[in-house]
């Protein structure tokens, strides 16, 4: 009996099984061969929400969520944070190693070159009512950009995967801007390539009647450090969504519309919005035992806070809080500042937040800085797609790549009713 495997004794038959294990884990598939009689199904694990179970092998991100530690294709996040830049982040997420000069420079040729989009999209954006949510018009513009590029269907073949991933890095911030100018009503701008990324979000996003928009470099940087924290977090909710559909061998901007759509729900992306919401309802340093009491009774959840994988500070977070320091010396202090960091020092030191180990997550302060570089609380989890674009290409990719990798599709147990015949509507209740 080899000593890499699970015995497995079913007390129903008898029988003793030994499942093979492979990187800590046993196959589901394995379980299949415990049976009562020949006839049946087999077992299968039931795992709602996925709470124990790899749905792939990934050489992308790697998480310790007990040490905090995040390390994209294993450079740790605080490293890429300082040194890096994220057009370099998004080329070794999706490549694997960080570039060479050359690599780095017709990469971001190529998604520069990509950022504008064909005409008839500010038609698709002018038919959205101007109090849309932009998050809601991101979704529905970037599935839109699949009708534009009907070939990208061809998601086996690499040069064409290439090519849409080069537009979608490209493109997301350029409808990010649509849908901002649209909701103010003001005209779109175009993507200025001299600029950067970050820099030219913000042009696309602020510039008003000057000729050439400078973005503030303080600000550049601190987006740019945003969308690195931001890039990938392995397999969550969006990912998976992403991978999921993609599966279906949908192209890629379906398959993204759906990853945003569920980036969008406020438990994901939509995290960072409902935590300026909870600030702003909060009001006040001294309303915030009430609220704390509050949640602490279940009435509601203390937004920006807890995380399905990080049991203890979030990376991601300690890295944000130096950003808003320098983004605050540009733009004055963000007076809700004041409300998030008594709320994190009184949840921290809780009994309740303590016990479950609920620390503040990427959003908790993401949402303060951006608001204090004037972007308006719907845009967060859109500046929150933008960057994660990559992420969800990269992992894309490596599922398309996968040979282990077929359509997505789960089981279920079922406990619905045995057969039993129809009765016509005059004859039921
Ligand atoms: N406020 C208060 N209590 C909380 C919170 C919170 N934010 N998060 C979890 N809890 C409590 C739960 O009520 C539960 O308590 P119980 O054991 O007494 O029932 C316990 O902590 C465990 O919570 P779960 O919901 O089981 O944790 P799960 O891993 O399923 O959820 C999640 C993780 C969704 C992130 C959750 O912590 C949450 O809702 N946080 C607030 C929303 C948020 O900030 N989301 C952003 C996540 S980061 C991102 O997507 C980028």
């Amino acid at each position: 009996m080899s000593s890499d495997s699970l015995t497995i004794t079913d007390n129903r038959t008898g029988k003793t099984y030994e499942v093979p294990i492979e990187n800590d884990t046993i196959r589901a598939i394995d379980l299949r061969n415990i049976k009562v009689a020949d006839g049946d199904f087999g077992m299968m694990s039931y795992d709602p929400a996925f709470l124990n179970t790899a749905s792939c092998k990934s050489r992308i991100t790697f998480i310790d969520g007990d040490k905090g530690i995040l390390r994209y294709r294993g450079y740790p996040i605080e490293q890429l944070a300082e040194k890096s830049n994220y057009m370099e982040v998004a080329y070794l997420i999706i490549n694997g190693e960080l570039p060479t000069k050359e690599q780095y420079k017709e990469w971001v040729f190529n998604i520069t070159h990509h950022t504008i989009i064909h005409e008839n999209m500010k038609k698709v954006v002018d038919g959205f009512h101007h109090d849309a949510h932009p998050m809601g018009m991101l979704v529905s513009t970037v599935a839109a950009l699949s009708t534009f590029y009907p070939n990208a269907r061809q998601v086996l073949d690499a040069d064409n995967r290439r090519k849409q991933t080069y537009r979608l890095i490209a493109k997301t911030p350029t409808l990010a801007a649509y849908a901002y100018r649209h909701s103010v009503g003001m005209p779109y701008t175009p993507p200025d390539n001299e600029l950067s990324y970050s820099g030219n979000l913000l042009n696309m996003m602020f510039r008003m009647t000057e000729p050439k928009y400078k973005p503030n470099p303080i600000l550049e940087r601190a987006l740019d450090v945003l969308f690195i924290l931001h890039a990938d977090h392995e397999q969550n909710c969006s990912t998976s969504a992403m991978r999921a559909v993609g599966s279906s061998q949908v192209d890629a901007y379906s398959a993204t519309a759906a990853a945003a759509a569920a980036l969008y729900g406020p438990l994901h992306g939509g995290a960072n919005e409902a935590v300026l919401r909870m600030l702003a309802e909060i009001e006040s340093v001294d309303k915030i035992p009430a609220y704390i009491k509050k949640v602490k009774d279940g009435d509601v959840r203390l937004m920006g806070f807890g995380h399905r994988v990080y049991k203890s500070y979030d990376p991601r977070a300690k890295i944000i809080k130096e950003v808003a320091d320098q983004v605050f010396e540009v733009t004055g202090r963000n007076p809700q500042l004041d409300i998030a960091m008594e709320l994190e020092r009184i949840a921290l030191e809780d009994d309740y937040f303590v016990k479950r180990k609920l620390y503040p997550n990427v959003d908790f302060y993401s949402g303060i800085i951006y608001q204090a570089m004037g972007f308006p609380v719907d845009m967060f989890p859109v500046l929150f797609a933008i960057p994660r674009t990559s992420g969800w290409l990269a992992q894309w990719e490596e599922m398309l790549t996968d040979p282990e990798q077929r359509i997505a599709r789960p089981r279920q147990i079922y406990l619905g009713s045995g057969e039993r015949n129809f009765v016509p509507i005059d004859k039921r209740g």
